[in-house]
């Protein structure tokens, strides 16, 4: 990533640029420490870059959290706030040409798109965790009518695939890179023929972390149609014991049990456990009832939350738990004496939201985009109003 190494200089003379920076915003300095951040903005994108002391050199670079997509914006930033502040360079690697970038296709979808969004198909299944995606592009072959999602937390395995569905021609697939213990809350009820959920990792060790839990059939069962199914396969007689038994607590479903099932496609997975003959059960888990419609609508806003005298000095230094979620006021950075810049970690243990606050005197925002909008997201987001309006 692009980023310069400058001689030290007099960071107050920012101050005296701000007016009539053609790129610069803010200066945000931090409550203790000598790093300072920037906003920027360039060719309509907002972000921010990271000033850095080291030893004999300041070091500029990207800031994490609000790195725009385009890295050439980013060298651009900084070279041009080195050059409107006559900044005398040390060592760049702003003329690297920028990595491999990730593969872009049409068919990966973000978990935000799902906040408005159209299926191209009137029949639409899940698969969780697809690994290698054989049984998904099986299945998108075979049933061009259905839309397939696939969801997958690791990110090669979801590039793989991507690529696969290119050279393949194939037009039903969506790939999200995204916890699936977090994305069924974001389909509409009544949607889903089928989910299916093919060797989860059975983490024996940390059952928390495991995709099938009480929560995960709520919305399952929320988000299947009446008559649809969510099919669980597992080589692990520990996981199909545990999964039975959340599975029998369930309301308005039937449950079935089968036991070496062979189905029409073997994932690279289970081709393993069928060499060492290992046995492989099936539960499957149909939806007997419609579900309501979901009536919630979670806003994110910050209305009443405006920059007030020492506020700074009142957010809690360490991270807050609560029940199925947190909030982490991880760093705060004063913007001259009326406004602040809150580093934030927020949301689920799983997969927490990383964001800065704008906190104004007229009006506060996330900077630069606000959390997607899933049920513990807005728990955390309503905790946070609170703690910026005592
Ligand atoms: C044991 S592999 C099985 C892959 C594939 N279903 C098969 O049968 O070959 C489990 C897969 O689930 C993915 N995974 C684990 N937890 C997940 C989660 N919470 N959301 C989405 N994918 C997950 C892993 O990255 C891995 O690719």
């Amino acid at each position: 990533m692009p980023h310069i190494k400058v001689k030290p200089f007099d960071k107050e003379k920012i101050e005296k640029l701000l007016p009539k920076s053609e790129i610069l915003t803010f200066r945000a300095k931090p409550l203790s420490g000598e790093d300072e951040l920037y906003g920027v903005v360039l060719e309509g994108e907002e972000f921010l870059l990271h000033l850095k002391p080291e030893s004999d050199a300041y070091l500029i670079k990207y800031d994490k959290v609000t790195r725009p997509l385009k890295v050439n914006l980013l060298k651009e930033a900084i070279e041009r706030t080195a050059n409107e502040l006559k900044l005398e360079i040390l060592s760049s690697n702003i003329t690297i040409h920028p990595g491999k970038s990730a593969y872009a296709s049409a068919y990966e979808k973000k978990i935000e798109d799902f906040e408005e969004i159209t299926f191209p198909k009137e029949k639409v299944c899940v698969e969780v965790g697809f690994g290698s995606g054989r049984h998904l592009l099986y299945q998108a072959q075979k049933h061009p009518d259905t839309l397939f999602i696939g969801l997958e937390i690791h990110t090669p395995s979801a590039q793989q695939v991507l690529k696969q569905i290119d050279l393949l021609g194939i037009d039903n697939i969506w790939v999200v890179n995204y916890d699936a213990r977090l994305f069924l809350e974001m389909l509409p009820s009544n949607l889903l023929e089928k989910i299916y959920v093919h060797f989860p990792v059975p983490w024996d060790k940390k059952p928390h972390r495991r995709v099938i839990s009480q929560a995960f059939l709520e919305e399952s069962i929320r988000t299947l149609k009446a008559g649809g199914r969510l099919e669980l396969r597992t080589d692990s007689n520990n996981y199909f014991w545990y999964a039975l038994e959340t599975f029998f607590a369930l309301p308005k479903v039937e449950v079935e049990v089968r036991k070496n099932e062979a189905l029409e496609v073997t994932s690279k997975y289970e081709a393993r456990w069928l060499k060492m003959e290992k046995d492989i059960y099936d539960v499957y888990v149909t939806c007997k009832e419609e579900s309501e419609e979901k009536k919630e609508r979670l806003d994110f806003n910050f209305n009443i939350v405006k920059y007030r005298e020492g506020q700074e000095q009142k957010l809690p230094k360490k991270p807050v738990v609560f029940y199925g979620y947190f909030v982490h006021f991880e760093r705060v950075y004063k913007i001259g004496d009326d406004a602040m810049l809150v580093k934030c970690a927020f949301g689920s243990f799983d997969r927490p939201e990383h964001k800065y606050i704008l906190v104004g005197k007229e009006q506060s925002r996330y900077f630069v985009s606000r959390p997607v909008k899933t049920r513990v997201n807005h728990l955390a987001h309503q905790k946070i109003v609170e703690y910026l309006t005592h």
